[in-house]
């Protein structure tokens, strides 16, 4: 078997995806992805009393959060603890606090790193993973719909899109992007986002064309290019009603944290 290789275009052993073998990943299923990108990288840049600086008022219900393309769950987990300030090491504090205060609903495309995610989970009754295509409108609608009505909601307090807008670009096109981003604004106050650099997508087809596979329909047509940051942000801020809140800043591997906010009111939802 083929020695999987990262997003970035570095080497890691690690098993198949259950999309291709060979470790074509080309959602970035990768079975191993927080090997290699471990979630501390990101977390170290975002403050652990974001919720309540976010959300300062007394609320009557939890907060819920929808991560997407949480992968195999180790992202979604680390995230859930960095919010609710548990401390790393301290396993004795993981079960003293509540987890009533923040539910998350993860979802990925790959039904293997979904199971995955719900056989690890230390968490199961405040962190869910579902199957689920995001670019799917109708079994989207479905799993969210009933999720949110669960709770008496019809959006989201915050959605996690970490390392997963190159996928979708390269699978489904400008179109694709700009539908993807401009569904997750709809479903949520904020939006935490880690868009994947261009040098990201050149690797990704690179790897693709190495492993003797078509390249992903739609790179070569892409006119959406360059700082992916920028133009992610013109997407959401022109188009979607979305405003920047801030950049926590760049990843040792020069990835972009943008944390953005609707200017629909959709608190009270
Ligand atoms: C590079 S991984 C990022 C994982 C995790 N968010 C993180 O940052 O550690 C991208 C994930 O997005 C998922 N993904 C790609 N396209 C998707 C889609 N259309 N619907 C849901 N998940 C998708 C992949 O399966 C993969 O697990």
């Amino acid at each position: 078997m083929a020695a999987p290789v990262s997003e970035d275009g570095k080497g890691l052993r690690g098993e198949a995806c259950s999309f291709l073998p060979g470790g074509a990943a080309p959602y970035g299923n990768f079975p191993d992805y927080s090997r290699f990108h471990p979630p501390e990288w990101r977390l170290q840049l975002l403050p652990a009393a974001l919720l309540s600086q976010l959300f300062p008022s007394p609320r009557a219900g939890p907060l819920l959060g929808l991560d997407v393309g949480c992968n195999s769950g180790e992202l979604s987990t680390a995230l859930y603890r960095h919010l609710l300030g548990f401390g790393k090491s301290d396993a004795s504090h993981m079960c003293s606090v509540p987890e009533k205060d923040l539910y998350l609903l993860c979802c990925d495309i790959d039904p293997g790193l979904i199971e995955r995610a719900k056989k690890s989970s230390p968490f199961p009754g405040a962190i869910s993973y579902a199957t689920l295509d995001i670019m799917d409108a109708g079994a989207r609608e479905v799993l969210l719909s009933s999720y949110l009505s669960r709770f008496g909601r019809v959006a989201f307090d915050i959605c996690f899109c970490m390392s997963v807008t190159m996928w979708i670009h390269l699978n489904h096109g400008d179109s694709g992007l700009v539908k993807f981003l401009s569904c997750l604004a709809s479903q949520c106050t904020y939006l935490l986002i880690e868009p994947q650099p261009w040098k990201c997508y050149r690797a990704a087809a690179r790897r693709l064309r190495k492993l003797g596979r078509n390249d992903f329909d739609h790179f070569r047509s892409l006119t959406i290019s360059g700082n992916m940051a920028e133009e992610i942000t013109q997407i959401l801020t022109k188009g979607c009603a979305m405003e920047l809140v801030c950049c926590f800043g760049s990843t040792s591997w020069d990835r972009s944290l943008l944390l953005f906010k609707s200017k629909e009111i959709r608190s009270l939802l």
